[in-house]
């Protein structure tokens, strides 16, 4: 975080989110009336669930990446002709632990497997267990559009490369009217405005800084051309802040970039993928076309 901000324009990278403070807010932007993409991706993948099975196959071992508290998987495993194991890759352990321990119980001839790791990392998996079926990766949330579009591309190679044989169910959300979009993202209860600041309140505690969460506001708009929400955080006022003994001072309304969270067309996602190395197949959509879930057979 301390090198970010060190930086020109100043950063600090979105994984910084997802303390608990911060996945709890995540949560709430996820019930949000103006948050479309959860509700949507999973009215895609319940809806769509048999026909996605069909692709999929019999005996399927699913790698989530990121897999957080479970829940989308759920409708996946429901849909699915015997799948035989589930390994859920997530960087946050104890969380991961946890959450796979509701799922075993669930779903008790599922095999279980968390993987606590970094899964934009190279990593083995484990060997397939007998009679399993394709190896498929799972990667809903449109969590590839926070990648910067080099690391998109480098994600996907290496997805590509793990589930040689199988694929990718991949969710992905969609250019639309900049309105929804900006709507989205700037929520009437300001709960997304608290997810961002909540990466200062972070630093205020864990790295000895004393940001003024007043002194800054949430910014975010849709760049257009680049086809994406920007999220920063803006100094109010000239200001400086300590964090870790260093002193950063802030000018009125510079600003710290916190995300970016791009959005897809459904050309665009299929020809990022065929350059990583997948073969597009099916796509499933909901009727505003709002959201978009991508079968990519690697
Ligand atoms: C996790 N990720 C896909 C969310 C998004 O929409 O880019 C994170 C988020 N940021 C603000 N609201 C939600």
């Amino acid at each position: 975080m301390q090198a970010g901000l060190a930086r020109s324009p100043r950063r600090i990278s979105p994984k910084f989110f997802y303390d608990a403070a911060g996945s709890r807010l995540f949560d709430r932007i996820c019930e949000l009336p103006e948050y479309y993409p959860t509700r949507t991706e999973l009215r895609i993948l319940g809806e769509c669930a048999g026909e996605i099975a069909g692709q999929i196959g019999p005996n399927a071992e699913i790698v989530e990446f990121g897999a957080g508290s479970l829940t989308k998987v759920r409708l996946l495993l429901d849909a699915l002709d015997s799948p035989k194991r589930y390994l859920p890759i997530d960087i946050s352990g104890e969380h991961l632990e946890a959450a796979a321990q509701r799922l075993k119980a669930d779903y008790p001839e599922l095999v279980v497997q968390p993987i606590a790791a970094d899964y934009t990392m190279p990593l083995v998996l484990p060997a397939p267990v007998a009679g399993a079926g394709r190896r498929v990766g799972f990667f809903p949330g449109s969590t590839i559009g926070n990648f910067e579009p080099e690391e998109a591309l480098a994600f996907l190679q290496l997805a590509a490369r793990m589930l040689r044989g199988g694929g990718l169910l991949i969710g992905v959300d969609l250019v639309k009217d900049p309105g929804r979009l900006h709507a989205a993202y700037n929520d009437a209860q300001g709960v997304t405005a608290d997810f961002n600041l909540n990466l200062l309140r972070r630093a205020n505690a864990e790295l000895d800084a004393d940001f003024d969460l007043d002194g800054f506001a949430h910014a975010a708009f849709y760049n257009a051309p680049r086809q994406r929400i920007e999220m920063h955080l803006v100094s109010r006022s000239a200001q400086s802040v300590s964090l870790n003994g260093e002193t950063f001072g802030f000018e009125e309304g510079e600003t710290i970039h916190t995300e970016y969270s791009h959005k897809f067309t459904v050309e665009g996602l299929r020809a990022l993928a065929v350059r990583a190395g997948f073969r597009p197949g099916a796509v499933w959509t909901d009727p505003e076309k709002l959201f978009s879930v991508h079968w990519l057979v690697a």
